[in-house]
């Protein structure tokens, strides 16, 4: 039976995101809700939680769940939800009728139900049936799935895909895969990783070989990049942007990001002025957070989360 998504670190989301009622805030990670429900009671009757997710099937259940009686209505805070990708996030605020908003929240990665429900074929753990290898959030679009891009791609490009996940060894896992082409089904994507040979330390072989496989397809680092940059742009001064990432590749994107808001100037350190006239226009809110050992116990899905935030500066 498919779980329920347990909101990761969802306390610490919330402190973080330090909401008033009456506020407008976009979760641009939907999912089924997890967190904008409870963004939405604390917001209270006069708040807005706009919502946004990639994947229209759980924004279909996502909007059964919080639209327009059930929990929206003990939740208090209006909803308005929207299928798109958090990379055009500024469109979405527009279309949602605000210019400027108190917070901004990305919860990247999958959901649980994407795991769970094995004919999206992102995991692996249920590979015991012949799952196609898909892995594409929107399983309409047009654009190409995990199968297709492993069929389309040599092997540099290949190499490079599992080197941007963080694959050990992945040459090798490379050159496994290939010599299995055509790879259709997520039990032979995982047959493929097993007899790479790598060792088993805190993951199963195929985990990273999966997650590095679906950041190329849904070209996840690009667009968490464009999505914290127009995130900027629709904060006000004050704002907060809140970030949860579970792969390393995702957070360095994130921590880069904030320091080089932080520091403004983009001048080379050699030049003795500066030239670019940048100010920042963001301040860290801490440093990286992880969840509790007690929250990874309750939900070992969760054992992987940093979560950084920063707040918009004038
Ligand atoms: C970890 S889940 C969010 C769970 C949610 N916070 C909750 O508590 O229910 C991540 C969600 O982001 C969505 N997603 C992934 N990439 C996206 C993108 N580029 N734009 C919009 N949504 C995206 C996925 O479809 C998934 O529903």
């Amino acid at each position: 039976m498919t779980q329920a998504h347990v909101p990761v670190m969802l306390e610490e989301v919330l402190d973080l995101l330090s909401l008033k009622p009456g506020g407008r805030i976009l979760d641009a990670t939907l999912g089924l809700g997890g967190h904008a429900v409870e963004i939405a009671r604390r917001l209270g009757p006069n708040g807005v939680v706009i919502g946004l997710d990639r994947d229209p099937e759980l924004l279909k259940r996502a909007r059964e769940r919080l639209l327009p009686a059930g929990e929206a209505r003990r939740a208090g805070a209006e909803f308005r939800l929207f299928h798109s990708r958090f990379s055009r996030l500024r469109e979405v605020v527009a279309a949602a009728g605000e210019t400027q908003i108190d917070g901004v929240l990305l919860d990247l990665g999958v959901c649980s139900v994407h795991l769970d429900e094995a004919e999206r074929g992102f995991g692996f753990r249920t590979a015991s049936e012949d799952v196609p290898l898909d892995m594409r959030f929107e399983r309409t679009c047009s654009e190409e799935s995990a199968a297709e891009l492993l069929a389309r791609v040599d092997e540099p490009e290949l190499v490079a895909i599992l080197r941007a996940g963080e694959v050990p060894a992945p040459r090798r896992v490379a050159r496994e895969i290939r010599a299995r082409l055509p790879l259709r089904s997520t039990r032979e994507l995982e047959a493929a990783s097993r007899a790479a040979g790598l060792p088993r330390r805190r993951h199963h072989p195929a985990t990273l070989v999966f997650q590095a496989l679906r950041i190329a397809v849904n070209q996840e680092f690009e667009e968490l990049e464009r999505a914290l940059d127009a995130a900027l742009d629709v904060l006000g001064p004050g704002g907060r942007l809140v970030v949860l990432s579970y792969h390393s590749g995702e957070d360095r994107r994130v921590k880069n990001f904030v320091r080089r808001e932080q520091r403004g100037c983009i001048c080379p350190p050699r030049l003795p002025v500066c030239g670019c006239g940048r100010s920042p226009r963001m301040r860290a809110l801490g440093r990286l957070r992880r969840p509790s050992e007690d929250e990874v116990r309750a939900n070992p899905r969760a054992r992987s989360a940093r979560l950084r935030a920063g707040e918009r500066q004038e």
